[in-house]
């Protein structure tokens, strides 16, 4: 078996796949964000590496008899993780959803000018790696002073596991300092900073042999035969190819704490409205992916405030009874700004046109609704650059739910698909140890072995049409929105 490993936001998972595809066990381990004020979330590198250890521990007292050939790994993307000359992190890792370095955003625009289109292909957002080590520089002199490299954070955890440090593509070019037609560190952003090359970690490629499990961590596993660990992917690349996007034909919906529209693309280059432009997991294969900050996080946010004594499943439920648009209450989902398609940190959420006949069930499908609508401006961005997209796959969140399900079809008017037994970027890691191991020979190979959708939903055009009117609605309400900043 090989096993991948995803380093997400809110917890690791951990899936054991055999040759034939199939899931032989899963396993997963959560840990907390330590939100040090608004805009800032941490987390303890530390504790990445404790959860995934007890995380294989768990796994393997529910699966025995296995002999584990390989390892790769997802996670989370752009947080930065501080190494010292020791090889020990500086600080807490500050990740993806802290937004609290827009100056330094501005910094690199006003820096880069053109150049950080021509060769990052993206916009310079809060969320990226640049501008959180600009922030580190400017506000922890003592502690930027102190970095011998920096790392991303599945990076830093293969570091622990086998005492090799590297980083691929896909997780690169998250990074702001990617040279993306070179797929090299580009030396032009380092000089304009004053940052030395030497603090960004070698290179690979995403399936390529990395090292070998540290002696410590192999004697969980009974076999004397060696494990081989590979580079592995950004979640968003390895939730891809778990969901078999490995052409521009298709498209991935993916709701985490974060939601995300992606489709292949055939050349890296930059698209603007705030869609990003990345590395996938083939030497110089790209995607482009608009993201919502807050897609599953709105969910659990309205939850845990409004409904903490419903599960999930009792709280959606009550959305079937509402009609489309819920009687004229909008959500947007910008508990902590936006990315696509405006780029702004400092938007946040609101409800429009409450009435008091609304009762807890409309603000439970405007907030569903919401979410949707934030993905689709999202992918009728990605339609105006490939209008090649026949399909679309569905992963996380609405997936659990087969109403939310139909609203995407609904609200996107394209067929949308989901899988059978979905396993989310970890499966996209285990696939890339597969292909390490020689199991398969091609990303393309791997999908037909270990992908299958399960069913697909198609659009009611009916509803499609009345959503249409709520959605040129929702599109007005940002900038119409006041952010109070206090
Ligand atoms: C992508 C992004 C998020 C994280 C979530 O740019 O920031 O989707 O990768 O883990």
């Amino acid at each position: 078996v090989v096993l991948g490993i995803d380093l997400g936001t809110s917890s690791v998972k951990i899936v054991m796949l055999n040759k034939q595809g199939e899931l032989v066990g899963q396993c997963t381990q959560s840990y907390p964000l330590i939100e040090v004020k608004d805009n800032f979330v941490e987390q303890d590198p530390g504790v990445w590496v404790e959860q995934t250890i007890r995380g294989i521990e768990m796994l393997l007292q529910q699966v025995t008899d296995v002999i584990v050939e390989g390892i790769s790994f997802s996670g989370q993307m752009h947080g930065l993780v501080m190494l010292s000359e020791q090889l020990q992190p500086l600080r807490n890792a500050i990740l993806w959803n802290d937004t609290r370095t827009t100056s330094q955003c501005r910094l690199i625009k006003d820096t880069l000018g053109e150049k950080l289109y021509s060769i990052t292909k993206n916009d310079a957002l809060e969320g990226f790696t640049l501008p959180k080590l600009l922030w580190v520089k400017e506000h922890e002199p003592n502690i930027y002073e102190q970095l011998h490299m920096f790392v991303l954070p599945k990076d830093y955890l293969r570091f622990k596991l086998t005492g090799e440090l590297c980083i691929e593509p896909s997780d690169a070019a998250g990074t702001l300092l990617f040279d993306m037609d070179n797929q090299s560190w580009s030396k032009e952003i380092c000089a304009s900073f004053n940052i030395p090359q030497t603090v960004c970690p070698p290179l690979v490629t995403s399936d390529q042999l990395v090292g070998y499990l540290l002696p410590k961590y192999k004697e969980l596993f009974s076999q004397n035969s060696e494990i081989s660990v590979y580079a592995g992917g950004a979640d968003n690349a390895c939730g891809a190819l778990g969901a078999g996007i490995v052409n521009p034909r298709s498209a991935l919906v993916s709701i985490g704490t974060s939601g995300v529209v992606l489709t292949p693309s055939d050349t890296a280059r930059y698209v603007g409205n705030f869609i990003h432009s990345f590395s996938y997991l083939e030497k110089f294969s790209n995607y482009i992916m608009g993201v919502t900050l807050a897609a599953g996080e709105s969910l659990r946010w309205y939850k845990s405030t409004f409904a903490p004594n419903l599960d999930f499943d009792n709280l959606l439920h009550e959305i079937e009874g509402i009609p489309i648009g819920s009687n004229g209450l909008l959500y947007t989902p910008y508990l902590f700004g936006e990315r696509t398609p405006y780029g702004d940190a400092n938007i946040r959420a609101s409800f429009i046109g409450i009435k008091n006949t609304h009762h807890r069930s409309h603000f439970t499908r405007a907030i569903v609704e919401g979410i949707t609508f934030s993905l689709k401006q999202c992918f009728d961005l990605l339609k105006e650059q490939n209008n090649q997209i026949e399909q679309i796959v569905c992963i996380g969140g609405a997936v659990k739910n087969e109403i939310w399900l139909q609203i995407v079809a609904d609200i996107f008017g394209m067929p949308v698909s989901k899988l059978t037994n979905e396993q989310g970027p970890a499966l996209g890691a285990a696939m890339i140890a597969g292909i390490g191991v020689g199991w398969f020979e091609s990303y393309e190979q791997a999908v037909s072995i270990c992908v299958e959708t399960s069913r697909t939903l198609l659009p009611n055009m009916n509803n499609h049409q009345q959503y249409t009117k709520y959605f040129e609605c929702y599109k007005l309400i940002y900038s119409e929105t006041v952010s109070i900043n206090d």
